[in-house]
């Protein structure tokens, strides 16, 4: 089966064609992988603004749509189905993807399915290979924390999320406060490795010890305000940072990656999972992926760990393919609606 999927949640536009079928043993092939960014633009003001967003996307969404079918070599005859992302995300962005899908699974006959972007972030990892049930879930973006407990498709339960900001919201506005751009979590790691790279400097802290919020609550949930405000405490606004800026950009990776991973490992040992799955922008943190890897290496119980491709992390149309083709369920194109405040469960 192939499917056409449209992804425009935040500032990306994508549009990817899959192919699977019901002898798929190893995961999906992937026929075309386009990606725009508006990033460039939000860099400038040193965040997304929404409007701006929405407004890239409707200049990208159909571009895009007809290199993803070029790229596949198929023509629109030959897909099976159509796929978009329905929530959550920017609602200006969000209408732009559900609406095209919308005209043209009309327009061309198709059935459509919509995608919780959310889940789809762990559906990348489905893409080479299938992960066993049950499994273990971690979805981290740019406003999402979610763990979750699948115990198959469509049978998920929702563990912990956090309490107010999420990892990637968290890297982004410490980013902002170190005045080190947007998004924050490449330019915070950059730092962080800058730092790691001055073998004079590490293990002579000069900067702050940062908080690893709720690290040994008994719960699954997050929390990583605290973070920003601990960060502020030390460096209030315009106080000059004297050189600690990489130091404290690798203080602040460490206490997100330690407290993302411990529950992760937590999670591992209480519900035994086959697999593990990260997912989401945060997830092609090279710190995460490393410190994961190991740690789940040494966890008391044994399961198999799946990360995506760093390209498969970020925004992208794969995933939401994937999603769909596993969880297939078209409905009438007059009942697909964007919605941005959709949860993971
Ligand atoms: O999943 P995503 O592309 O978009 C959303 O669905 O939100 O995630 C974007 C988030 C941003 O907060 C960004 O700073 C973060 O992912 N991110 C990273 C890295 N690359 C992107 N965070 C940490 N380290 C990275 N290398
Ligand atoms: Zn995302």
């Amino acid at each position: 089966m192939k499917i056409l999927a449209i992804e425009t949640s935040c500032d990306e536009t994508a549009c990817a064609v899959t192919e699977g079928g019901p002898s798929t043993s190893s995961g999906l092939r992937i026929l075309s992988n386009i990606v725009s960014s508006s990033e460039a633009m939000h860099r400038q003001t040193g965040g997304i603004v929404p409007e701006v967003a929405a407004r890239e996307q409707l200049k990208a969404i159909i571009p895009i749509i007809d290199k993803a079918i070029q790229d596949s070599r198929f023509k629109i005859h030959d897909i099976d189905a159509m796929a978009v992302t329905a929530g959550p995300g920017l609602v200006g962005s969000l209408l732009v993807g559900v609406e095209t899908a919308r005209a043209l699974a009309y327009a061309w006959g198709k059935p459509i399915i919509p995608v919780n972007h959310l889940v789809a972030h762990l559906y990348a990892n489905f893409v080479s290979e299938i992960p066993k049930f049950p499994a273990v879930g971690l979805v981290v973006s740019g406003g999402h924390t979610d763990l979750v407990f699948m115990e198959g498709h469509r049978k998920l339960r929702l563990l912990g999320t956090t309490r107010d900001d999420a990892a990637g919201e968290c890297f982004d506005k410490c980013s902002r406060w170190l005045q080190l751009g947007y998004p924050g979590g490449p330019a915070i790691a950059a730092e962080a490795a800058k730092f790691l790279k001055r073998s004079d400097l590490v293990g002579k802290q000069q900067g702050p010890t940062l908080p690893r919020p709720m690290i040994d609550d008994d719960t699954y949930d997050f929390s990583f305000s605290g973070l920003k405000t601990a960060l502020r405490r030390f460096a209030p606004q315009g106080k000059p940072l004297q050189g600690l800026v990489a130091e404290i950009a690798h203080e602040l990776q460490e206490a997100i990656v330690e407290v993302l991973v411990k529950r992760v490992v937590r999670a591992v040992e209480e519900f035994k999972p086959k697999s593990v799955l990260l997912g989401g922008g945060v997830a092609s943190n090279n710190r995460l992926r490393q410190l994961l890897k190991s740690e789940i290496r040494n966890s008391k119980h044994e399961t198999k760990l799946f990360i995506p491709p760093i390209e498969l992390c970020t925004d992208n149309a794969v995933m939401i393919g994937t999603a769909a083709f596993y969880n297939y369920s078209p409905i009438p194109w007059q009942k697909v609606k964007a919605n941005p405040g959709l949860e993971i469960v």
